[in-house]
């Protein structure tokens, strides 16, 4: 039989690291943040490659390739070994050179400023705890997971804010069986911690449960660095290994009702990052770049339409409470790559999370206003007059 000819443009190999799986192509650079969390799984699972294809339309996609469809070995597998296993310099010249270098490590993907991701470099390079905050959308945990790409150490992920139970992820959960009565069985985390120089990322710290910060607060402790197993006869508590680095993600704002107050102690043991909410020209080369198919007028709108709601959520007299996000510009554009107009794509991303209550005083009603006057196609009805919307425009400045 025949091997099937596959011409992927780019080919995987896919490696567990912590509990994590990351994806190495020929060239030994790391692919991980290209390819979805599932997919790399079940490469690494099935034991085959990914390899990258191109659509008709320009853009890619990946997808497994069994390891006996390709006909010669493609992977320099000693050259991924080498770079899989280069640990971060300690040498002081060298730990400046690896920071200041940095910036090319950052995935084109990602709009950071460049003193922003050297200093998340840096923090993580020098073993702080970094809390990456900002507002809901606006790449905290694409941030944080790049950086923890970036550098080539065991690394870990926790959504903090998905668990019930705070107790069973971070320390274990008692069991009980007929034989061996009551035993313990350690969490994944109890594990991280012991991994030295993990890069252990906390997702979502914000929203975590109180007993997940309290259970945590003596593992951030800089003069502390133990997890107590207080389920445990005896108090065990665990060390944290040499050189472990957190990264935790919050929202931190008023307008995130939802989010609970973090407390103050927990959030003085971390060195804040701030991510910034992009600023017009950043969107528009952003989303210039993701969507290189889609008219670049509808993008540069796109963009003003974000920039405009941001401004106005800003400003002393906000009639919107939150601006567009950069995952809704992203998320839109997405649509209109599919053949939606800018109109239909706002009305099914952006306008739902505006609330509708107050009729023509709503939020809605306020954010509809800005997207309408950028849908000059000329075959909508007219929502309001052009009174209302220059004013609305003014005000928004
Ligand atoms: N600065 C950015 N650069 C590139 N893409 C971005 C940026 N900000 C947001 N995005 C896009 O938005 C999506 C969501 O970003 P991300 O999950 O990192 O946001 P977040 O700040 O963690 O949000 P949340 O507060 O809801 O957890 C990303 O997958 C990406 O497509
Ligand atoms: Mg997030």
């Amino acid at each position: 039989m025949s091997k099937q000819k596959l011409s992927p443009d780019v080919l995987c190999k896919v490696e567990k690291s912590g509990n994590r799986f990351n994806a190495w192509d020929t060239d030994g650079v790391k692919r991980t943040s290209e390819i979805s969390t599932t997919t790399r799984k079940r490469a690494f699972e099935n034991d085959s490659y990914l390899g990258r294809f191109p659509t008709s339309t320009g853009r890619t996609y990946w997808r497994l390739v069994p390891k006996d469809a390709v006909d010669t070995e493609p992977l320099n597998t000693a050259s991924n070994e080498e770079i899989s296993s280069v640990d971060v310099p300690t040498e002081h010249a060298e730990v400046l050179n690896f920071i200041h270098s940095s910036y090319s490590l950052k995935p084109k993907a990602l709009m950071m400023n460049e003193l922003k991701w050297k200093y998340l470099v840096r923090s993580a390079v020098r073993g702080k705890n970094i809390m990456m905050t900002g507002p809901a959308g606006c790449g905290k945990t694409m941030a944080a997971k790049c950086c923890v790409n970036a550098l080539e150490r065991p690394d870990f992920y926790f959504n903090l804010g998905a668990t019930q139970d705070p107790r069973a992820t971070l320390i274990g959960n008692t069991h009980f069986s007929q034989e061996n009565g009551t035993y313990f069985s350690e969490s994944a985390f109890v594990k991280a911690i012991q991994t030295p120089n993990a890069v252990i990322l906390l997702d979502e710290l914000s929203r975590a449960h109180p007993d997940a910060w309290n259970i945590l607060m003596t593992v951030l402790d800089y003069g502390q660095r133990y997890l107590r197993l207080d389920e445990q006869d005896g108090q065990k508590t665990i060390k944290v290994a040499q050189g472990v680095t957190f990264v935790a993600t919050a929202n931190i704002g008023n307008e995130y009702t939802s989010t609970r107050v973090m407390d103050k102690a927990l959030m003085d043991r971390f060195t804040i990052v701030e991510m910034d909410v992009l600023t017009e020209d950043d969107e528009n080369s952003l989303l210039t770049y993701m969507f290189p198919n889609v008219d670049t007028k509808v993008i540069s709108n796109v963009a003003k339409i974000a920039t405009l709601t941001r401004t106005e959520s800003n400003s002393e007299t906000a009639r919107i409470t939150s601006g567009i996000s950069t995952r809704t510009t992203v998320e839109l554009c997405g649509l209109l790559f599919d053949g939606f107009s800018l109109e239909e794509s706002s009305e099914v991303t952006i306008y739902p999370q505006y609330d509708s209550t107050g009729g023509v005083d709503s939020e809605r009603t306020f954010v509809k206003q800005i997207v309408q006057k950028f849908c000059d196609d000329g075959s909508s009805d007219e929502l309001f007059n052009e009174d209302e919307m220059a004013e609305a425009e003014e005000e928004s400045y």
